[in-house]
């Protein structure tokens, strides 16, 4: 089965995306489409980049550890808030800290808001960063809007079967990508 890593990127208190990540965790695993693991960035909480890793002479484990855990997952479904038409620094932070772990990484991009746009504004942006790295992106899109009436603290969906028919979507083609990926030799 394929490994899944979900970034979950707000560090904002009292923060609401974090129930989109705990929801796709749940969604893979009942549906045994992956395992899952959320790589939560409130809980790492980094300092303020200040050099890439491998240049690194003495980096935190943390790094290192969250290197590990992306560089080892198959796929990435970034969960991302929109903040003034961007992605969070804290999701920033992490992406330039990291070089090879995102080179060929496939990757699908969930954008989050408490309105009705569902966060897409940061698709550009965000696309953009991964390309210049070299992650695959996946086309598939997956916003939400409303989220504080979407879904409740645990994660769990108000409407449960409309939000798994647009997962069924996304999810797929992540899966196909990373399949597709797979097939290469390098
Ligand atoms: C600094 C900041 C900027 C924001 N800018 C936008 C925005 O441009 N568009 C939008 O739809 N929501 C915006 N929001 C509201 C977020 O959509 C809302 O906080 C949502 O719950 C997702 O972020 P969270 O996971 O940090 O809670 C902003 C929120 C913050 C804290």
């Amino acid at each position: 089965m394929k490994k899944i890593a979900i970034i979950s990127s707000s560090v904002r208190r009292g923060r609401k995306s974090h129930r989109v990540a705990l929801w796709f965790k749940r969604y893979l695993e009942e549906n045994k489409l992956a395992t899952a693991e959320i790589i939560d960035l409130k809980e790492y909480s980094f300092p303020v980049f200040d050099e890439r890793l491998k240049k690194q002479e003495n980096p935190l484990p943390e790094a290192l550890e969250i290197a590990a855990r992306i560089g080892s997952a198959d796929g990435v479904i970034i969960v991302t808030p929109e903040y003034n038409g961007g992605y969070p620094a804290s999701l920033k932070n992490v992406i330039d800290l990291l070089t090879d772990e995102w080179r060929s990484k496939t990757v699908a991009i969930s954008t989050v808001s408490d309105g009705p746009f569902g966060g897409t504004q940061v698709i550009t942006s965000l696309q953009f960063t991964l390309w210049k790295m070299g992650a695959w992106t996946v086309p598939a899109m997956f916003p939400v809007p409303n989220v504080s009436v979407a879904f409740d603290e645990e994660g769990r969906p108000a409407d449960p079967e409309g939000i798994a028919k647009r997962a069924a979507r996304f999810t797929g083609e992540l899966i196909r990508c990373i399949e597709a990926r797979s097939l290469m030799n390098d």
